[in-house]
Parts: structure tokens; C-alpha cells; sequence
């Protein structure tokens, strides 16, 4: 499978030393090109191409992204194996037999070739290419093993993606595959990542965006209760923030009284964090008053467990370990931490389980 967008200056080169790589070790290769309608008429060259070689094209209409142009090119393919590699000969197409033998013997379902593992390595990159490749790969570092996630040079079986609903978001196809796939082992082979032949990459600003919004999505798809958990963290944040605003306006701009001052800012916050739970955390559009009512009991329970917990520090675990008043607010201040950190969970607990239930439930 190669996706292809103005590569007309690399293609003969490709399909031969893929060719030449695939027949030493005595496997037939089809080729299949994903083709956008390239301006440079990389898709005439390769039905030219065609002619000789065991080769198929297909044309799309126009610059439509690697990933799907990927997911089309598995549907044209008529092999158990598929292999995925860009066309610009940064991926050694000399390696393709190694990975393809390592999922005919069994050793596994999709091999990736790594730049990260040892004996992989990168053409003299500049510094901010390797912190940028590297940051990436960080970040979807819980999400799978693999060193090189972000490889485009990959093999797998077919059977990793049957049935699977694949999201082509952005460019990274193969990471998408390694957290969605059905699949039991998962190796790498190193490759050297060598620099393009001819043209241009066409990773723009905009890609770095897209794929921080698909690791969020892949991490809400593995890991759902965490990032949930996340973002009500995140909200409740916001919410102490306005509720201290809301506080000290009211006291010190208006004159209110400080404990009618406190319980506006209290309903404010609830109000606010229920909004964006809502609307973020929770992706809800069922009954607003009924939730809204609910959240808000739950922010009443809420506030009560934590002064319970803080009472219950101040009064007894302090005496009993003989804290002195002296050092007394620096330890109100930790209870006060962990008394937010249980009310957290608390809310996010209840509220999932019956305010939100029926998006907690969904899967
Ligand atoms: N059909 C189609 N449509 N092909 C595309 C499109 C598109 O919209 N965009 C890019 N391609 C093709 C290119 O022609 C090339 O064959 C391949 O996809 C990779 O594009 P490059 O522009 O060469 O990407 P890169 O070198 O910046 O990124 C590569 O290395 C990264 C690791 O550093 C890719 O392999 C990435 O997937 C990989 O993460
Ligand atoms: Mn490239």
C-alpha cells in the first residue's frame, strides 16, 4: 500500500526495488497506489507502470489525506498481508521480506519498522524535526508499547483490521491500527529512516493538530473512565477559579455578606461546572433541568463530605499527632488537599454513575 500525493519522481524506483526485494526472497508483491489526483501526474506514471509490473492504481478525486487514502488501498489489495510504506523511498523497501516473514512464521501480527528500537536510526534530522518526532512519540506513550508508533512503514495481517472501525484522522494510520487492531504480538525491525528522493513532504503546521485531537481521541477510546476522570478534574478546576472570583467580588466589591457571598459563589461554580461537564466531559444532550438538579445535589454532598473530612483532620488526626498551632495552616492546608482529592472522585463517581449514566454507559 502506497499513498501517494505528487511522487511522480520516485515512483520508478520504488516499484522496482520493492520488486526486487519481494522476488530474492520469493514472495509476490502486489503493489497498490493510492493516488489523489497529484498534480504532477504521479497516477499517469503509475498506470503506465501498470503495463509491466503487478501493479494497481487507484485515482481519487482529490487530496482527501494519507490515512484514508491507506484504508482504501487495504480494501483494493487482494493479500492476507498488507504493508504499508510511503512512496518517497524514506522506507527501505529492502526490509519488507524480514517483516513480512515474521508474520508468516508467526512471530507476529504486525511488525513495524522502527526507527526508536536499537539498530533503527534517522538521516541526519535537525534538532526541532527530532524533538518534534520524539515529543510525539512521548505522548502516545501509554498507549502501546511500540517505540515507533508513528512509523508509516508497517506490515500487518488482515485479520487485525477486520471488523475494525478505523477513524482516518490526520496521518497516523498505523498508530491507529496498533490501538484499535486485533492482535496479539506486536514486534519492530529496525530501519534507517532515510531523507526523501525527490519532492516535497507534505506534512503541513496543520498535521501537529490533528494529531494531538487523535491522540485524545485514542486515548478516550482505551482509556475512557481515566480521561473522563481528566477533564472533570479539569472543570472542577475552572470551577474553584470562578468560584474564588465570584467570592471575592461579591465580599469585597459589593459588600455582601461573607457567607451569602460564599454560597452565590458556590451556586455559580456548581452552575458552571455542570455546563461544561455537559457540554465536555460528558457529550450530554439529555434532560438539562433533571441533571442540572442532580449535579447540584451531588455538589451539595460534595462540599459537606469535604468539610466532614477537614473537620474530622483539624479536630482529631492533628491532636493525635500532637501538631501544634504554630505549623497549623500548612497542615490545613495538605487536609484541605486531600479532602478536595476524595470530594473529587466522590462527585465524579456519582456523577457518571447517575447524573450522566446513560454517556457513562454508552460505549
Ligand atoms: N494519497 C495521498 N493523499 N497520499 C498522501 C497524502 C494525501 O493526502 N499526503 C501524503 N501522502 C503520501 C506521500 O506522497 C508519501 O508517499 C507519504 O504519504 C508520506 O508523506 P510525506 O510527506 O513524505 O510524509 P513525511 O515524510 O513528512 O512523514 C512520514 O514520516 C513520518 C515519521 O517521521 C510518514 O511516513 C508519516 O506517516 C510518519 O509518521
Ligand atoms: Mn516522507
Amino acid at each position: 500500500m502506497v499513498p501517494t500525493y505528487n511522487e511522480k519522481e520516485n515512483l520508478d524506483e520504488l516499484v522496482r526495488r520493492v520488486q526486487q526485494a519481494c522476488s530474492s526472497a520469493g514472495l509476490s508483491a502486489e503493489i497498490v497506489i493510492v493516488d489523489d489526483n497529484s498534480p504532477d501526474g504521479t497516477g499517469a506514471r503509475a498506470e503506465e507502470i501498470a503495463k509491466s509490473e503487478n501493479l494497481k492504481v487507484v485515482h481519487r478525486s482529490g487530496k482527501m489525506g494519507l490515512s484514508s487514502a491507506v484504508l482504501e488501498g487495504f480494501k483494493t489489495a487482494s493479500g492476507s498481508i498488507l504493508v504499508v510504506m510511503d512512496a518517497d523511498l524514506s522506507h527501505p523497501p529492502e526490509k519488507i521480506p524480514e517483516m513480512v516473514s515474521k508474520i508468516e512464521s508467526g512471530d507476529a501480527d504486525v511488525v513495524v519498522g522502527s526507527r526508536y528500537v536499537k539498530g533503527g536510526s534517522v538521516e541526519n534530522w535537525p534538532i526541532t524535526r527530532r524533538i518534534i518526532s520524539k515529543g510525539a512519540t512521548l505522548l502516545a506513550r501509554w498507549l502501546t508499547k511500540v517505540k515507533d508508533p508513528m512509523s508509516g512503514f508497517f506490515a500487518l495481517k488482515r485479520s487485525v483490521i477486520d471488523g475494525v472501525l478505523l477513524d482516518p484522522v490526520g496521518y497516523k494510520i498505523g498508530l491507529e491500527i496498533l490501538v484499535k487492531g486485533k492482535y496479539a504480538k506486536a514486534v519492530e525491525v529496525p530501519i534507517h529512516f532515510a531523507n526523501r528522493k525527490a519532492g516535497k513532504s507534505k506534512l503541513g503546521g496543520g498535521e501537529y493538530l490533528r494529531y494531538i485531537d487523535h491522540v485524545i481521541l485514542l486515548y478516550e477510546y482505551r482509556k475512557p473512565w481515566l480521561s473522563k476522570y481528566i477533564k472533570f478534574s479539569a472543570v472542577g478546576l475552572v470551577g474553584a477559579i470562578i468560584n474564588s472570583a465570584v467570592l471575592w467580588t461579591a465580599y469585597q466589591i459589593f459588600s455582601v455578606p461573607f457567607v451569602q457571598a460564599a454560597v452565590l459563589a458556590f451556586c455559580v461554580a456548581a452552575t458552571s461546572n455542570y455546563y461544561m461537564n455537559r457540554r465536555w466531559t460528558y457529550k450530554s444532550k439529555g434532560s438539562l433541568p433533571m441533571q442540572y438538579s442532580q449535579f447540584f445535589i451531588v455538589s451539595v454532598c460534595g462540599l459537606v463530605l469535604n468539610l466532614i473530612i477537614l473537620i474530622g483532620i483539624v479536630e482529631h488526626a492533628m491532636p493525635a499527632l500532637d501538631i501544634g498551632m504554630d505549623k497549623a495552616s500548612l497542615y490545613l492546608v495538605a487536609a484541605n488537599l486531600v479532602a478536595i482529592f476524595v470530594v473529587s472522585i466522590f462527585n465524579f463517581l456519582v456523577n457518571s454513575l447517575w447524573t450522566f449514566r446513560h454517556e457513562t454507559r454508552r460505549k
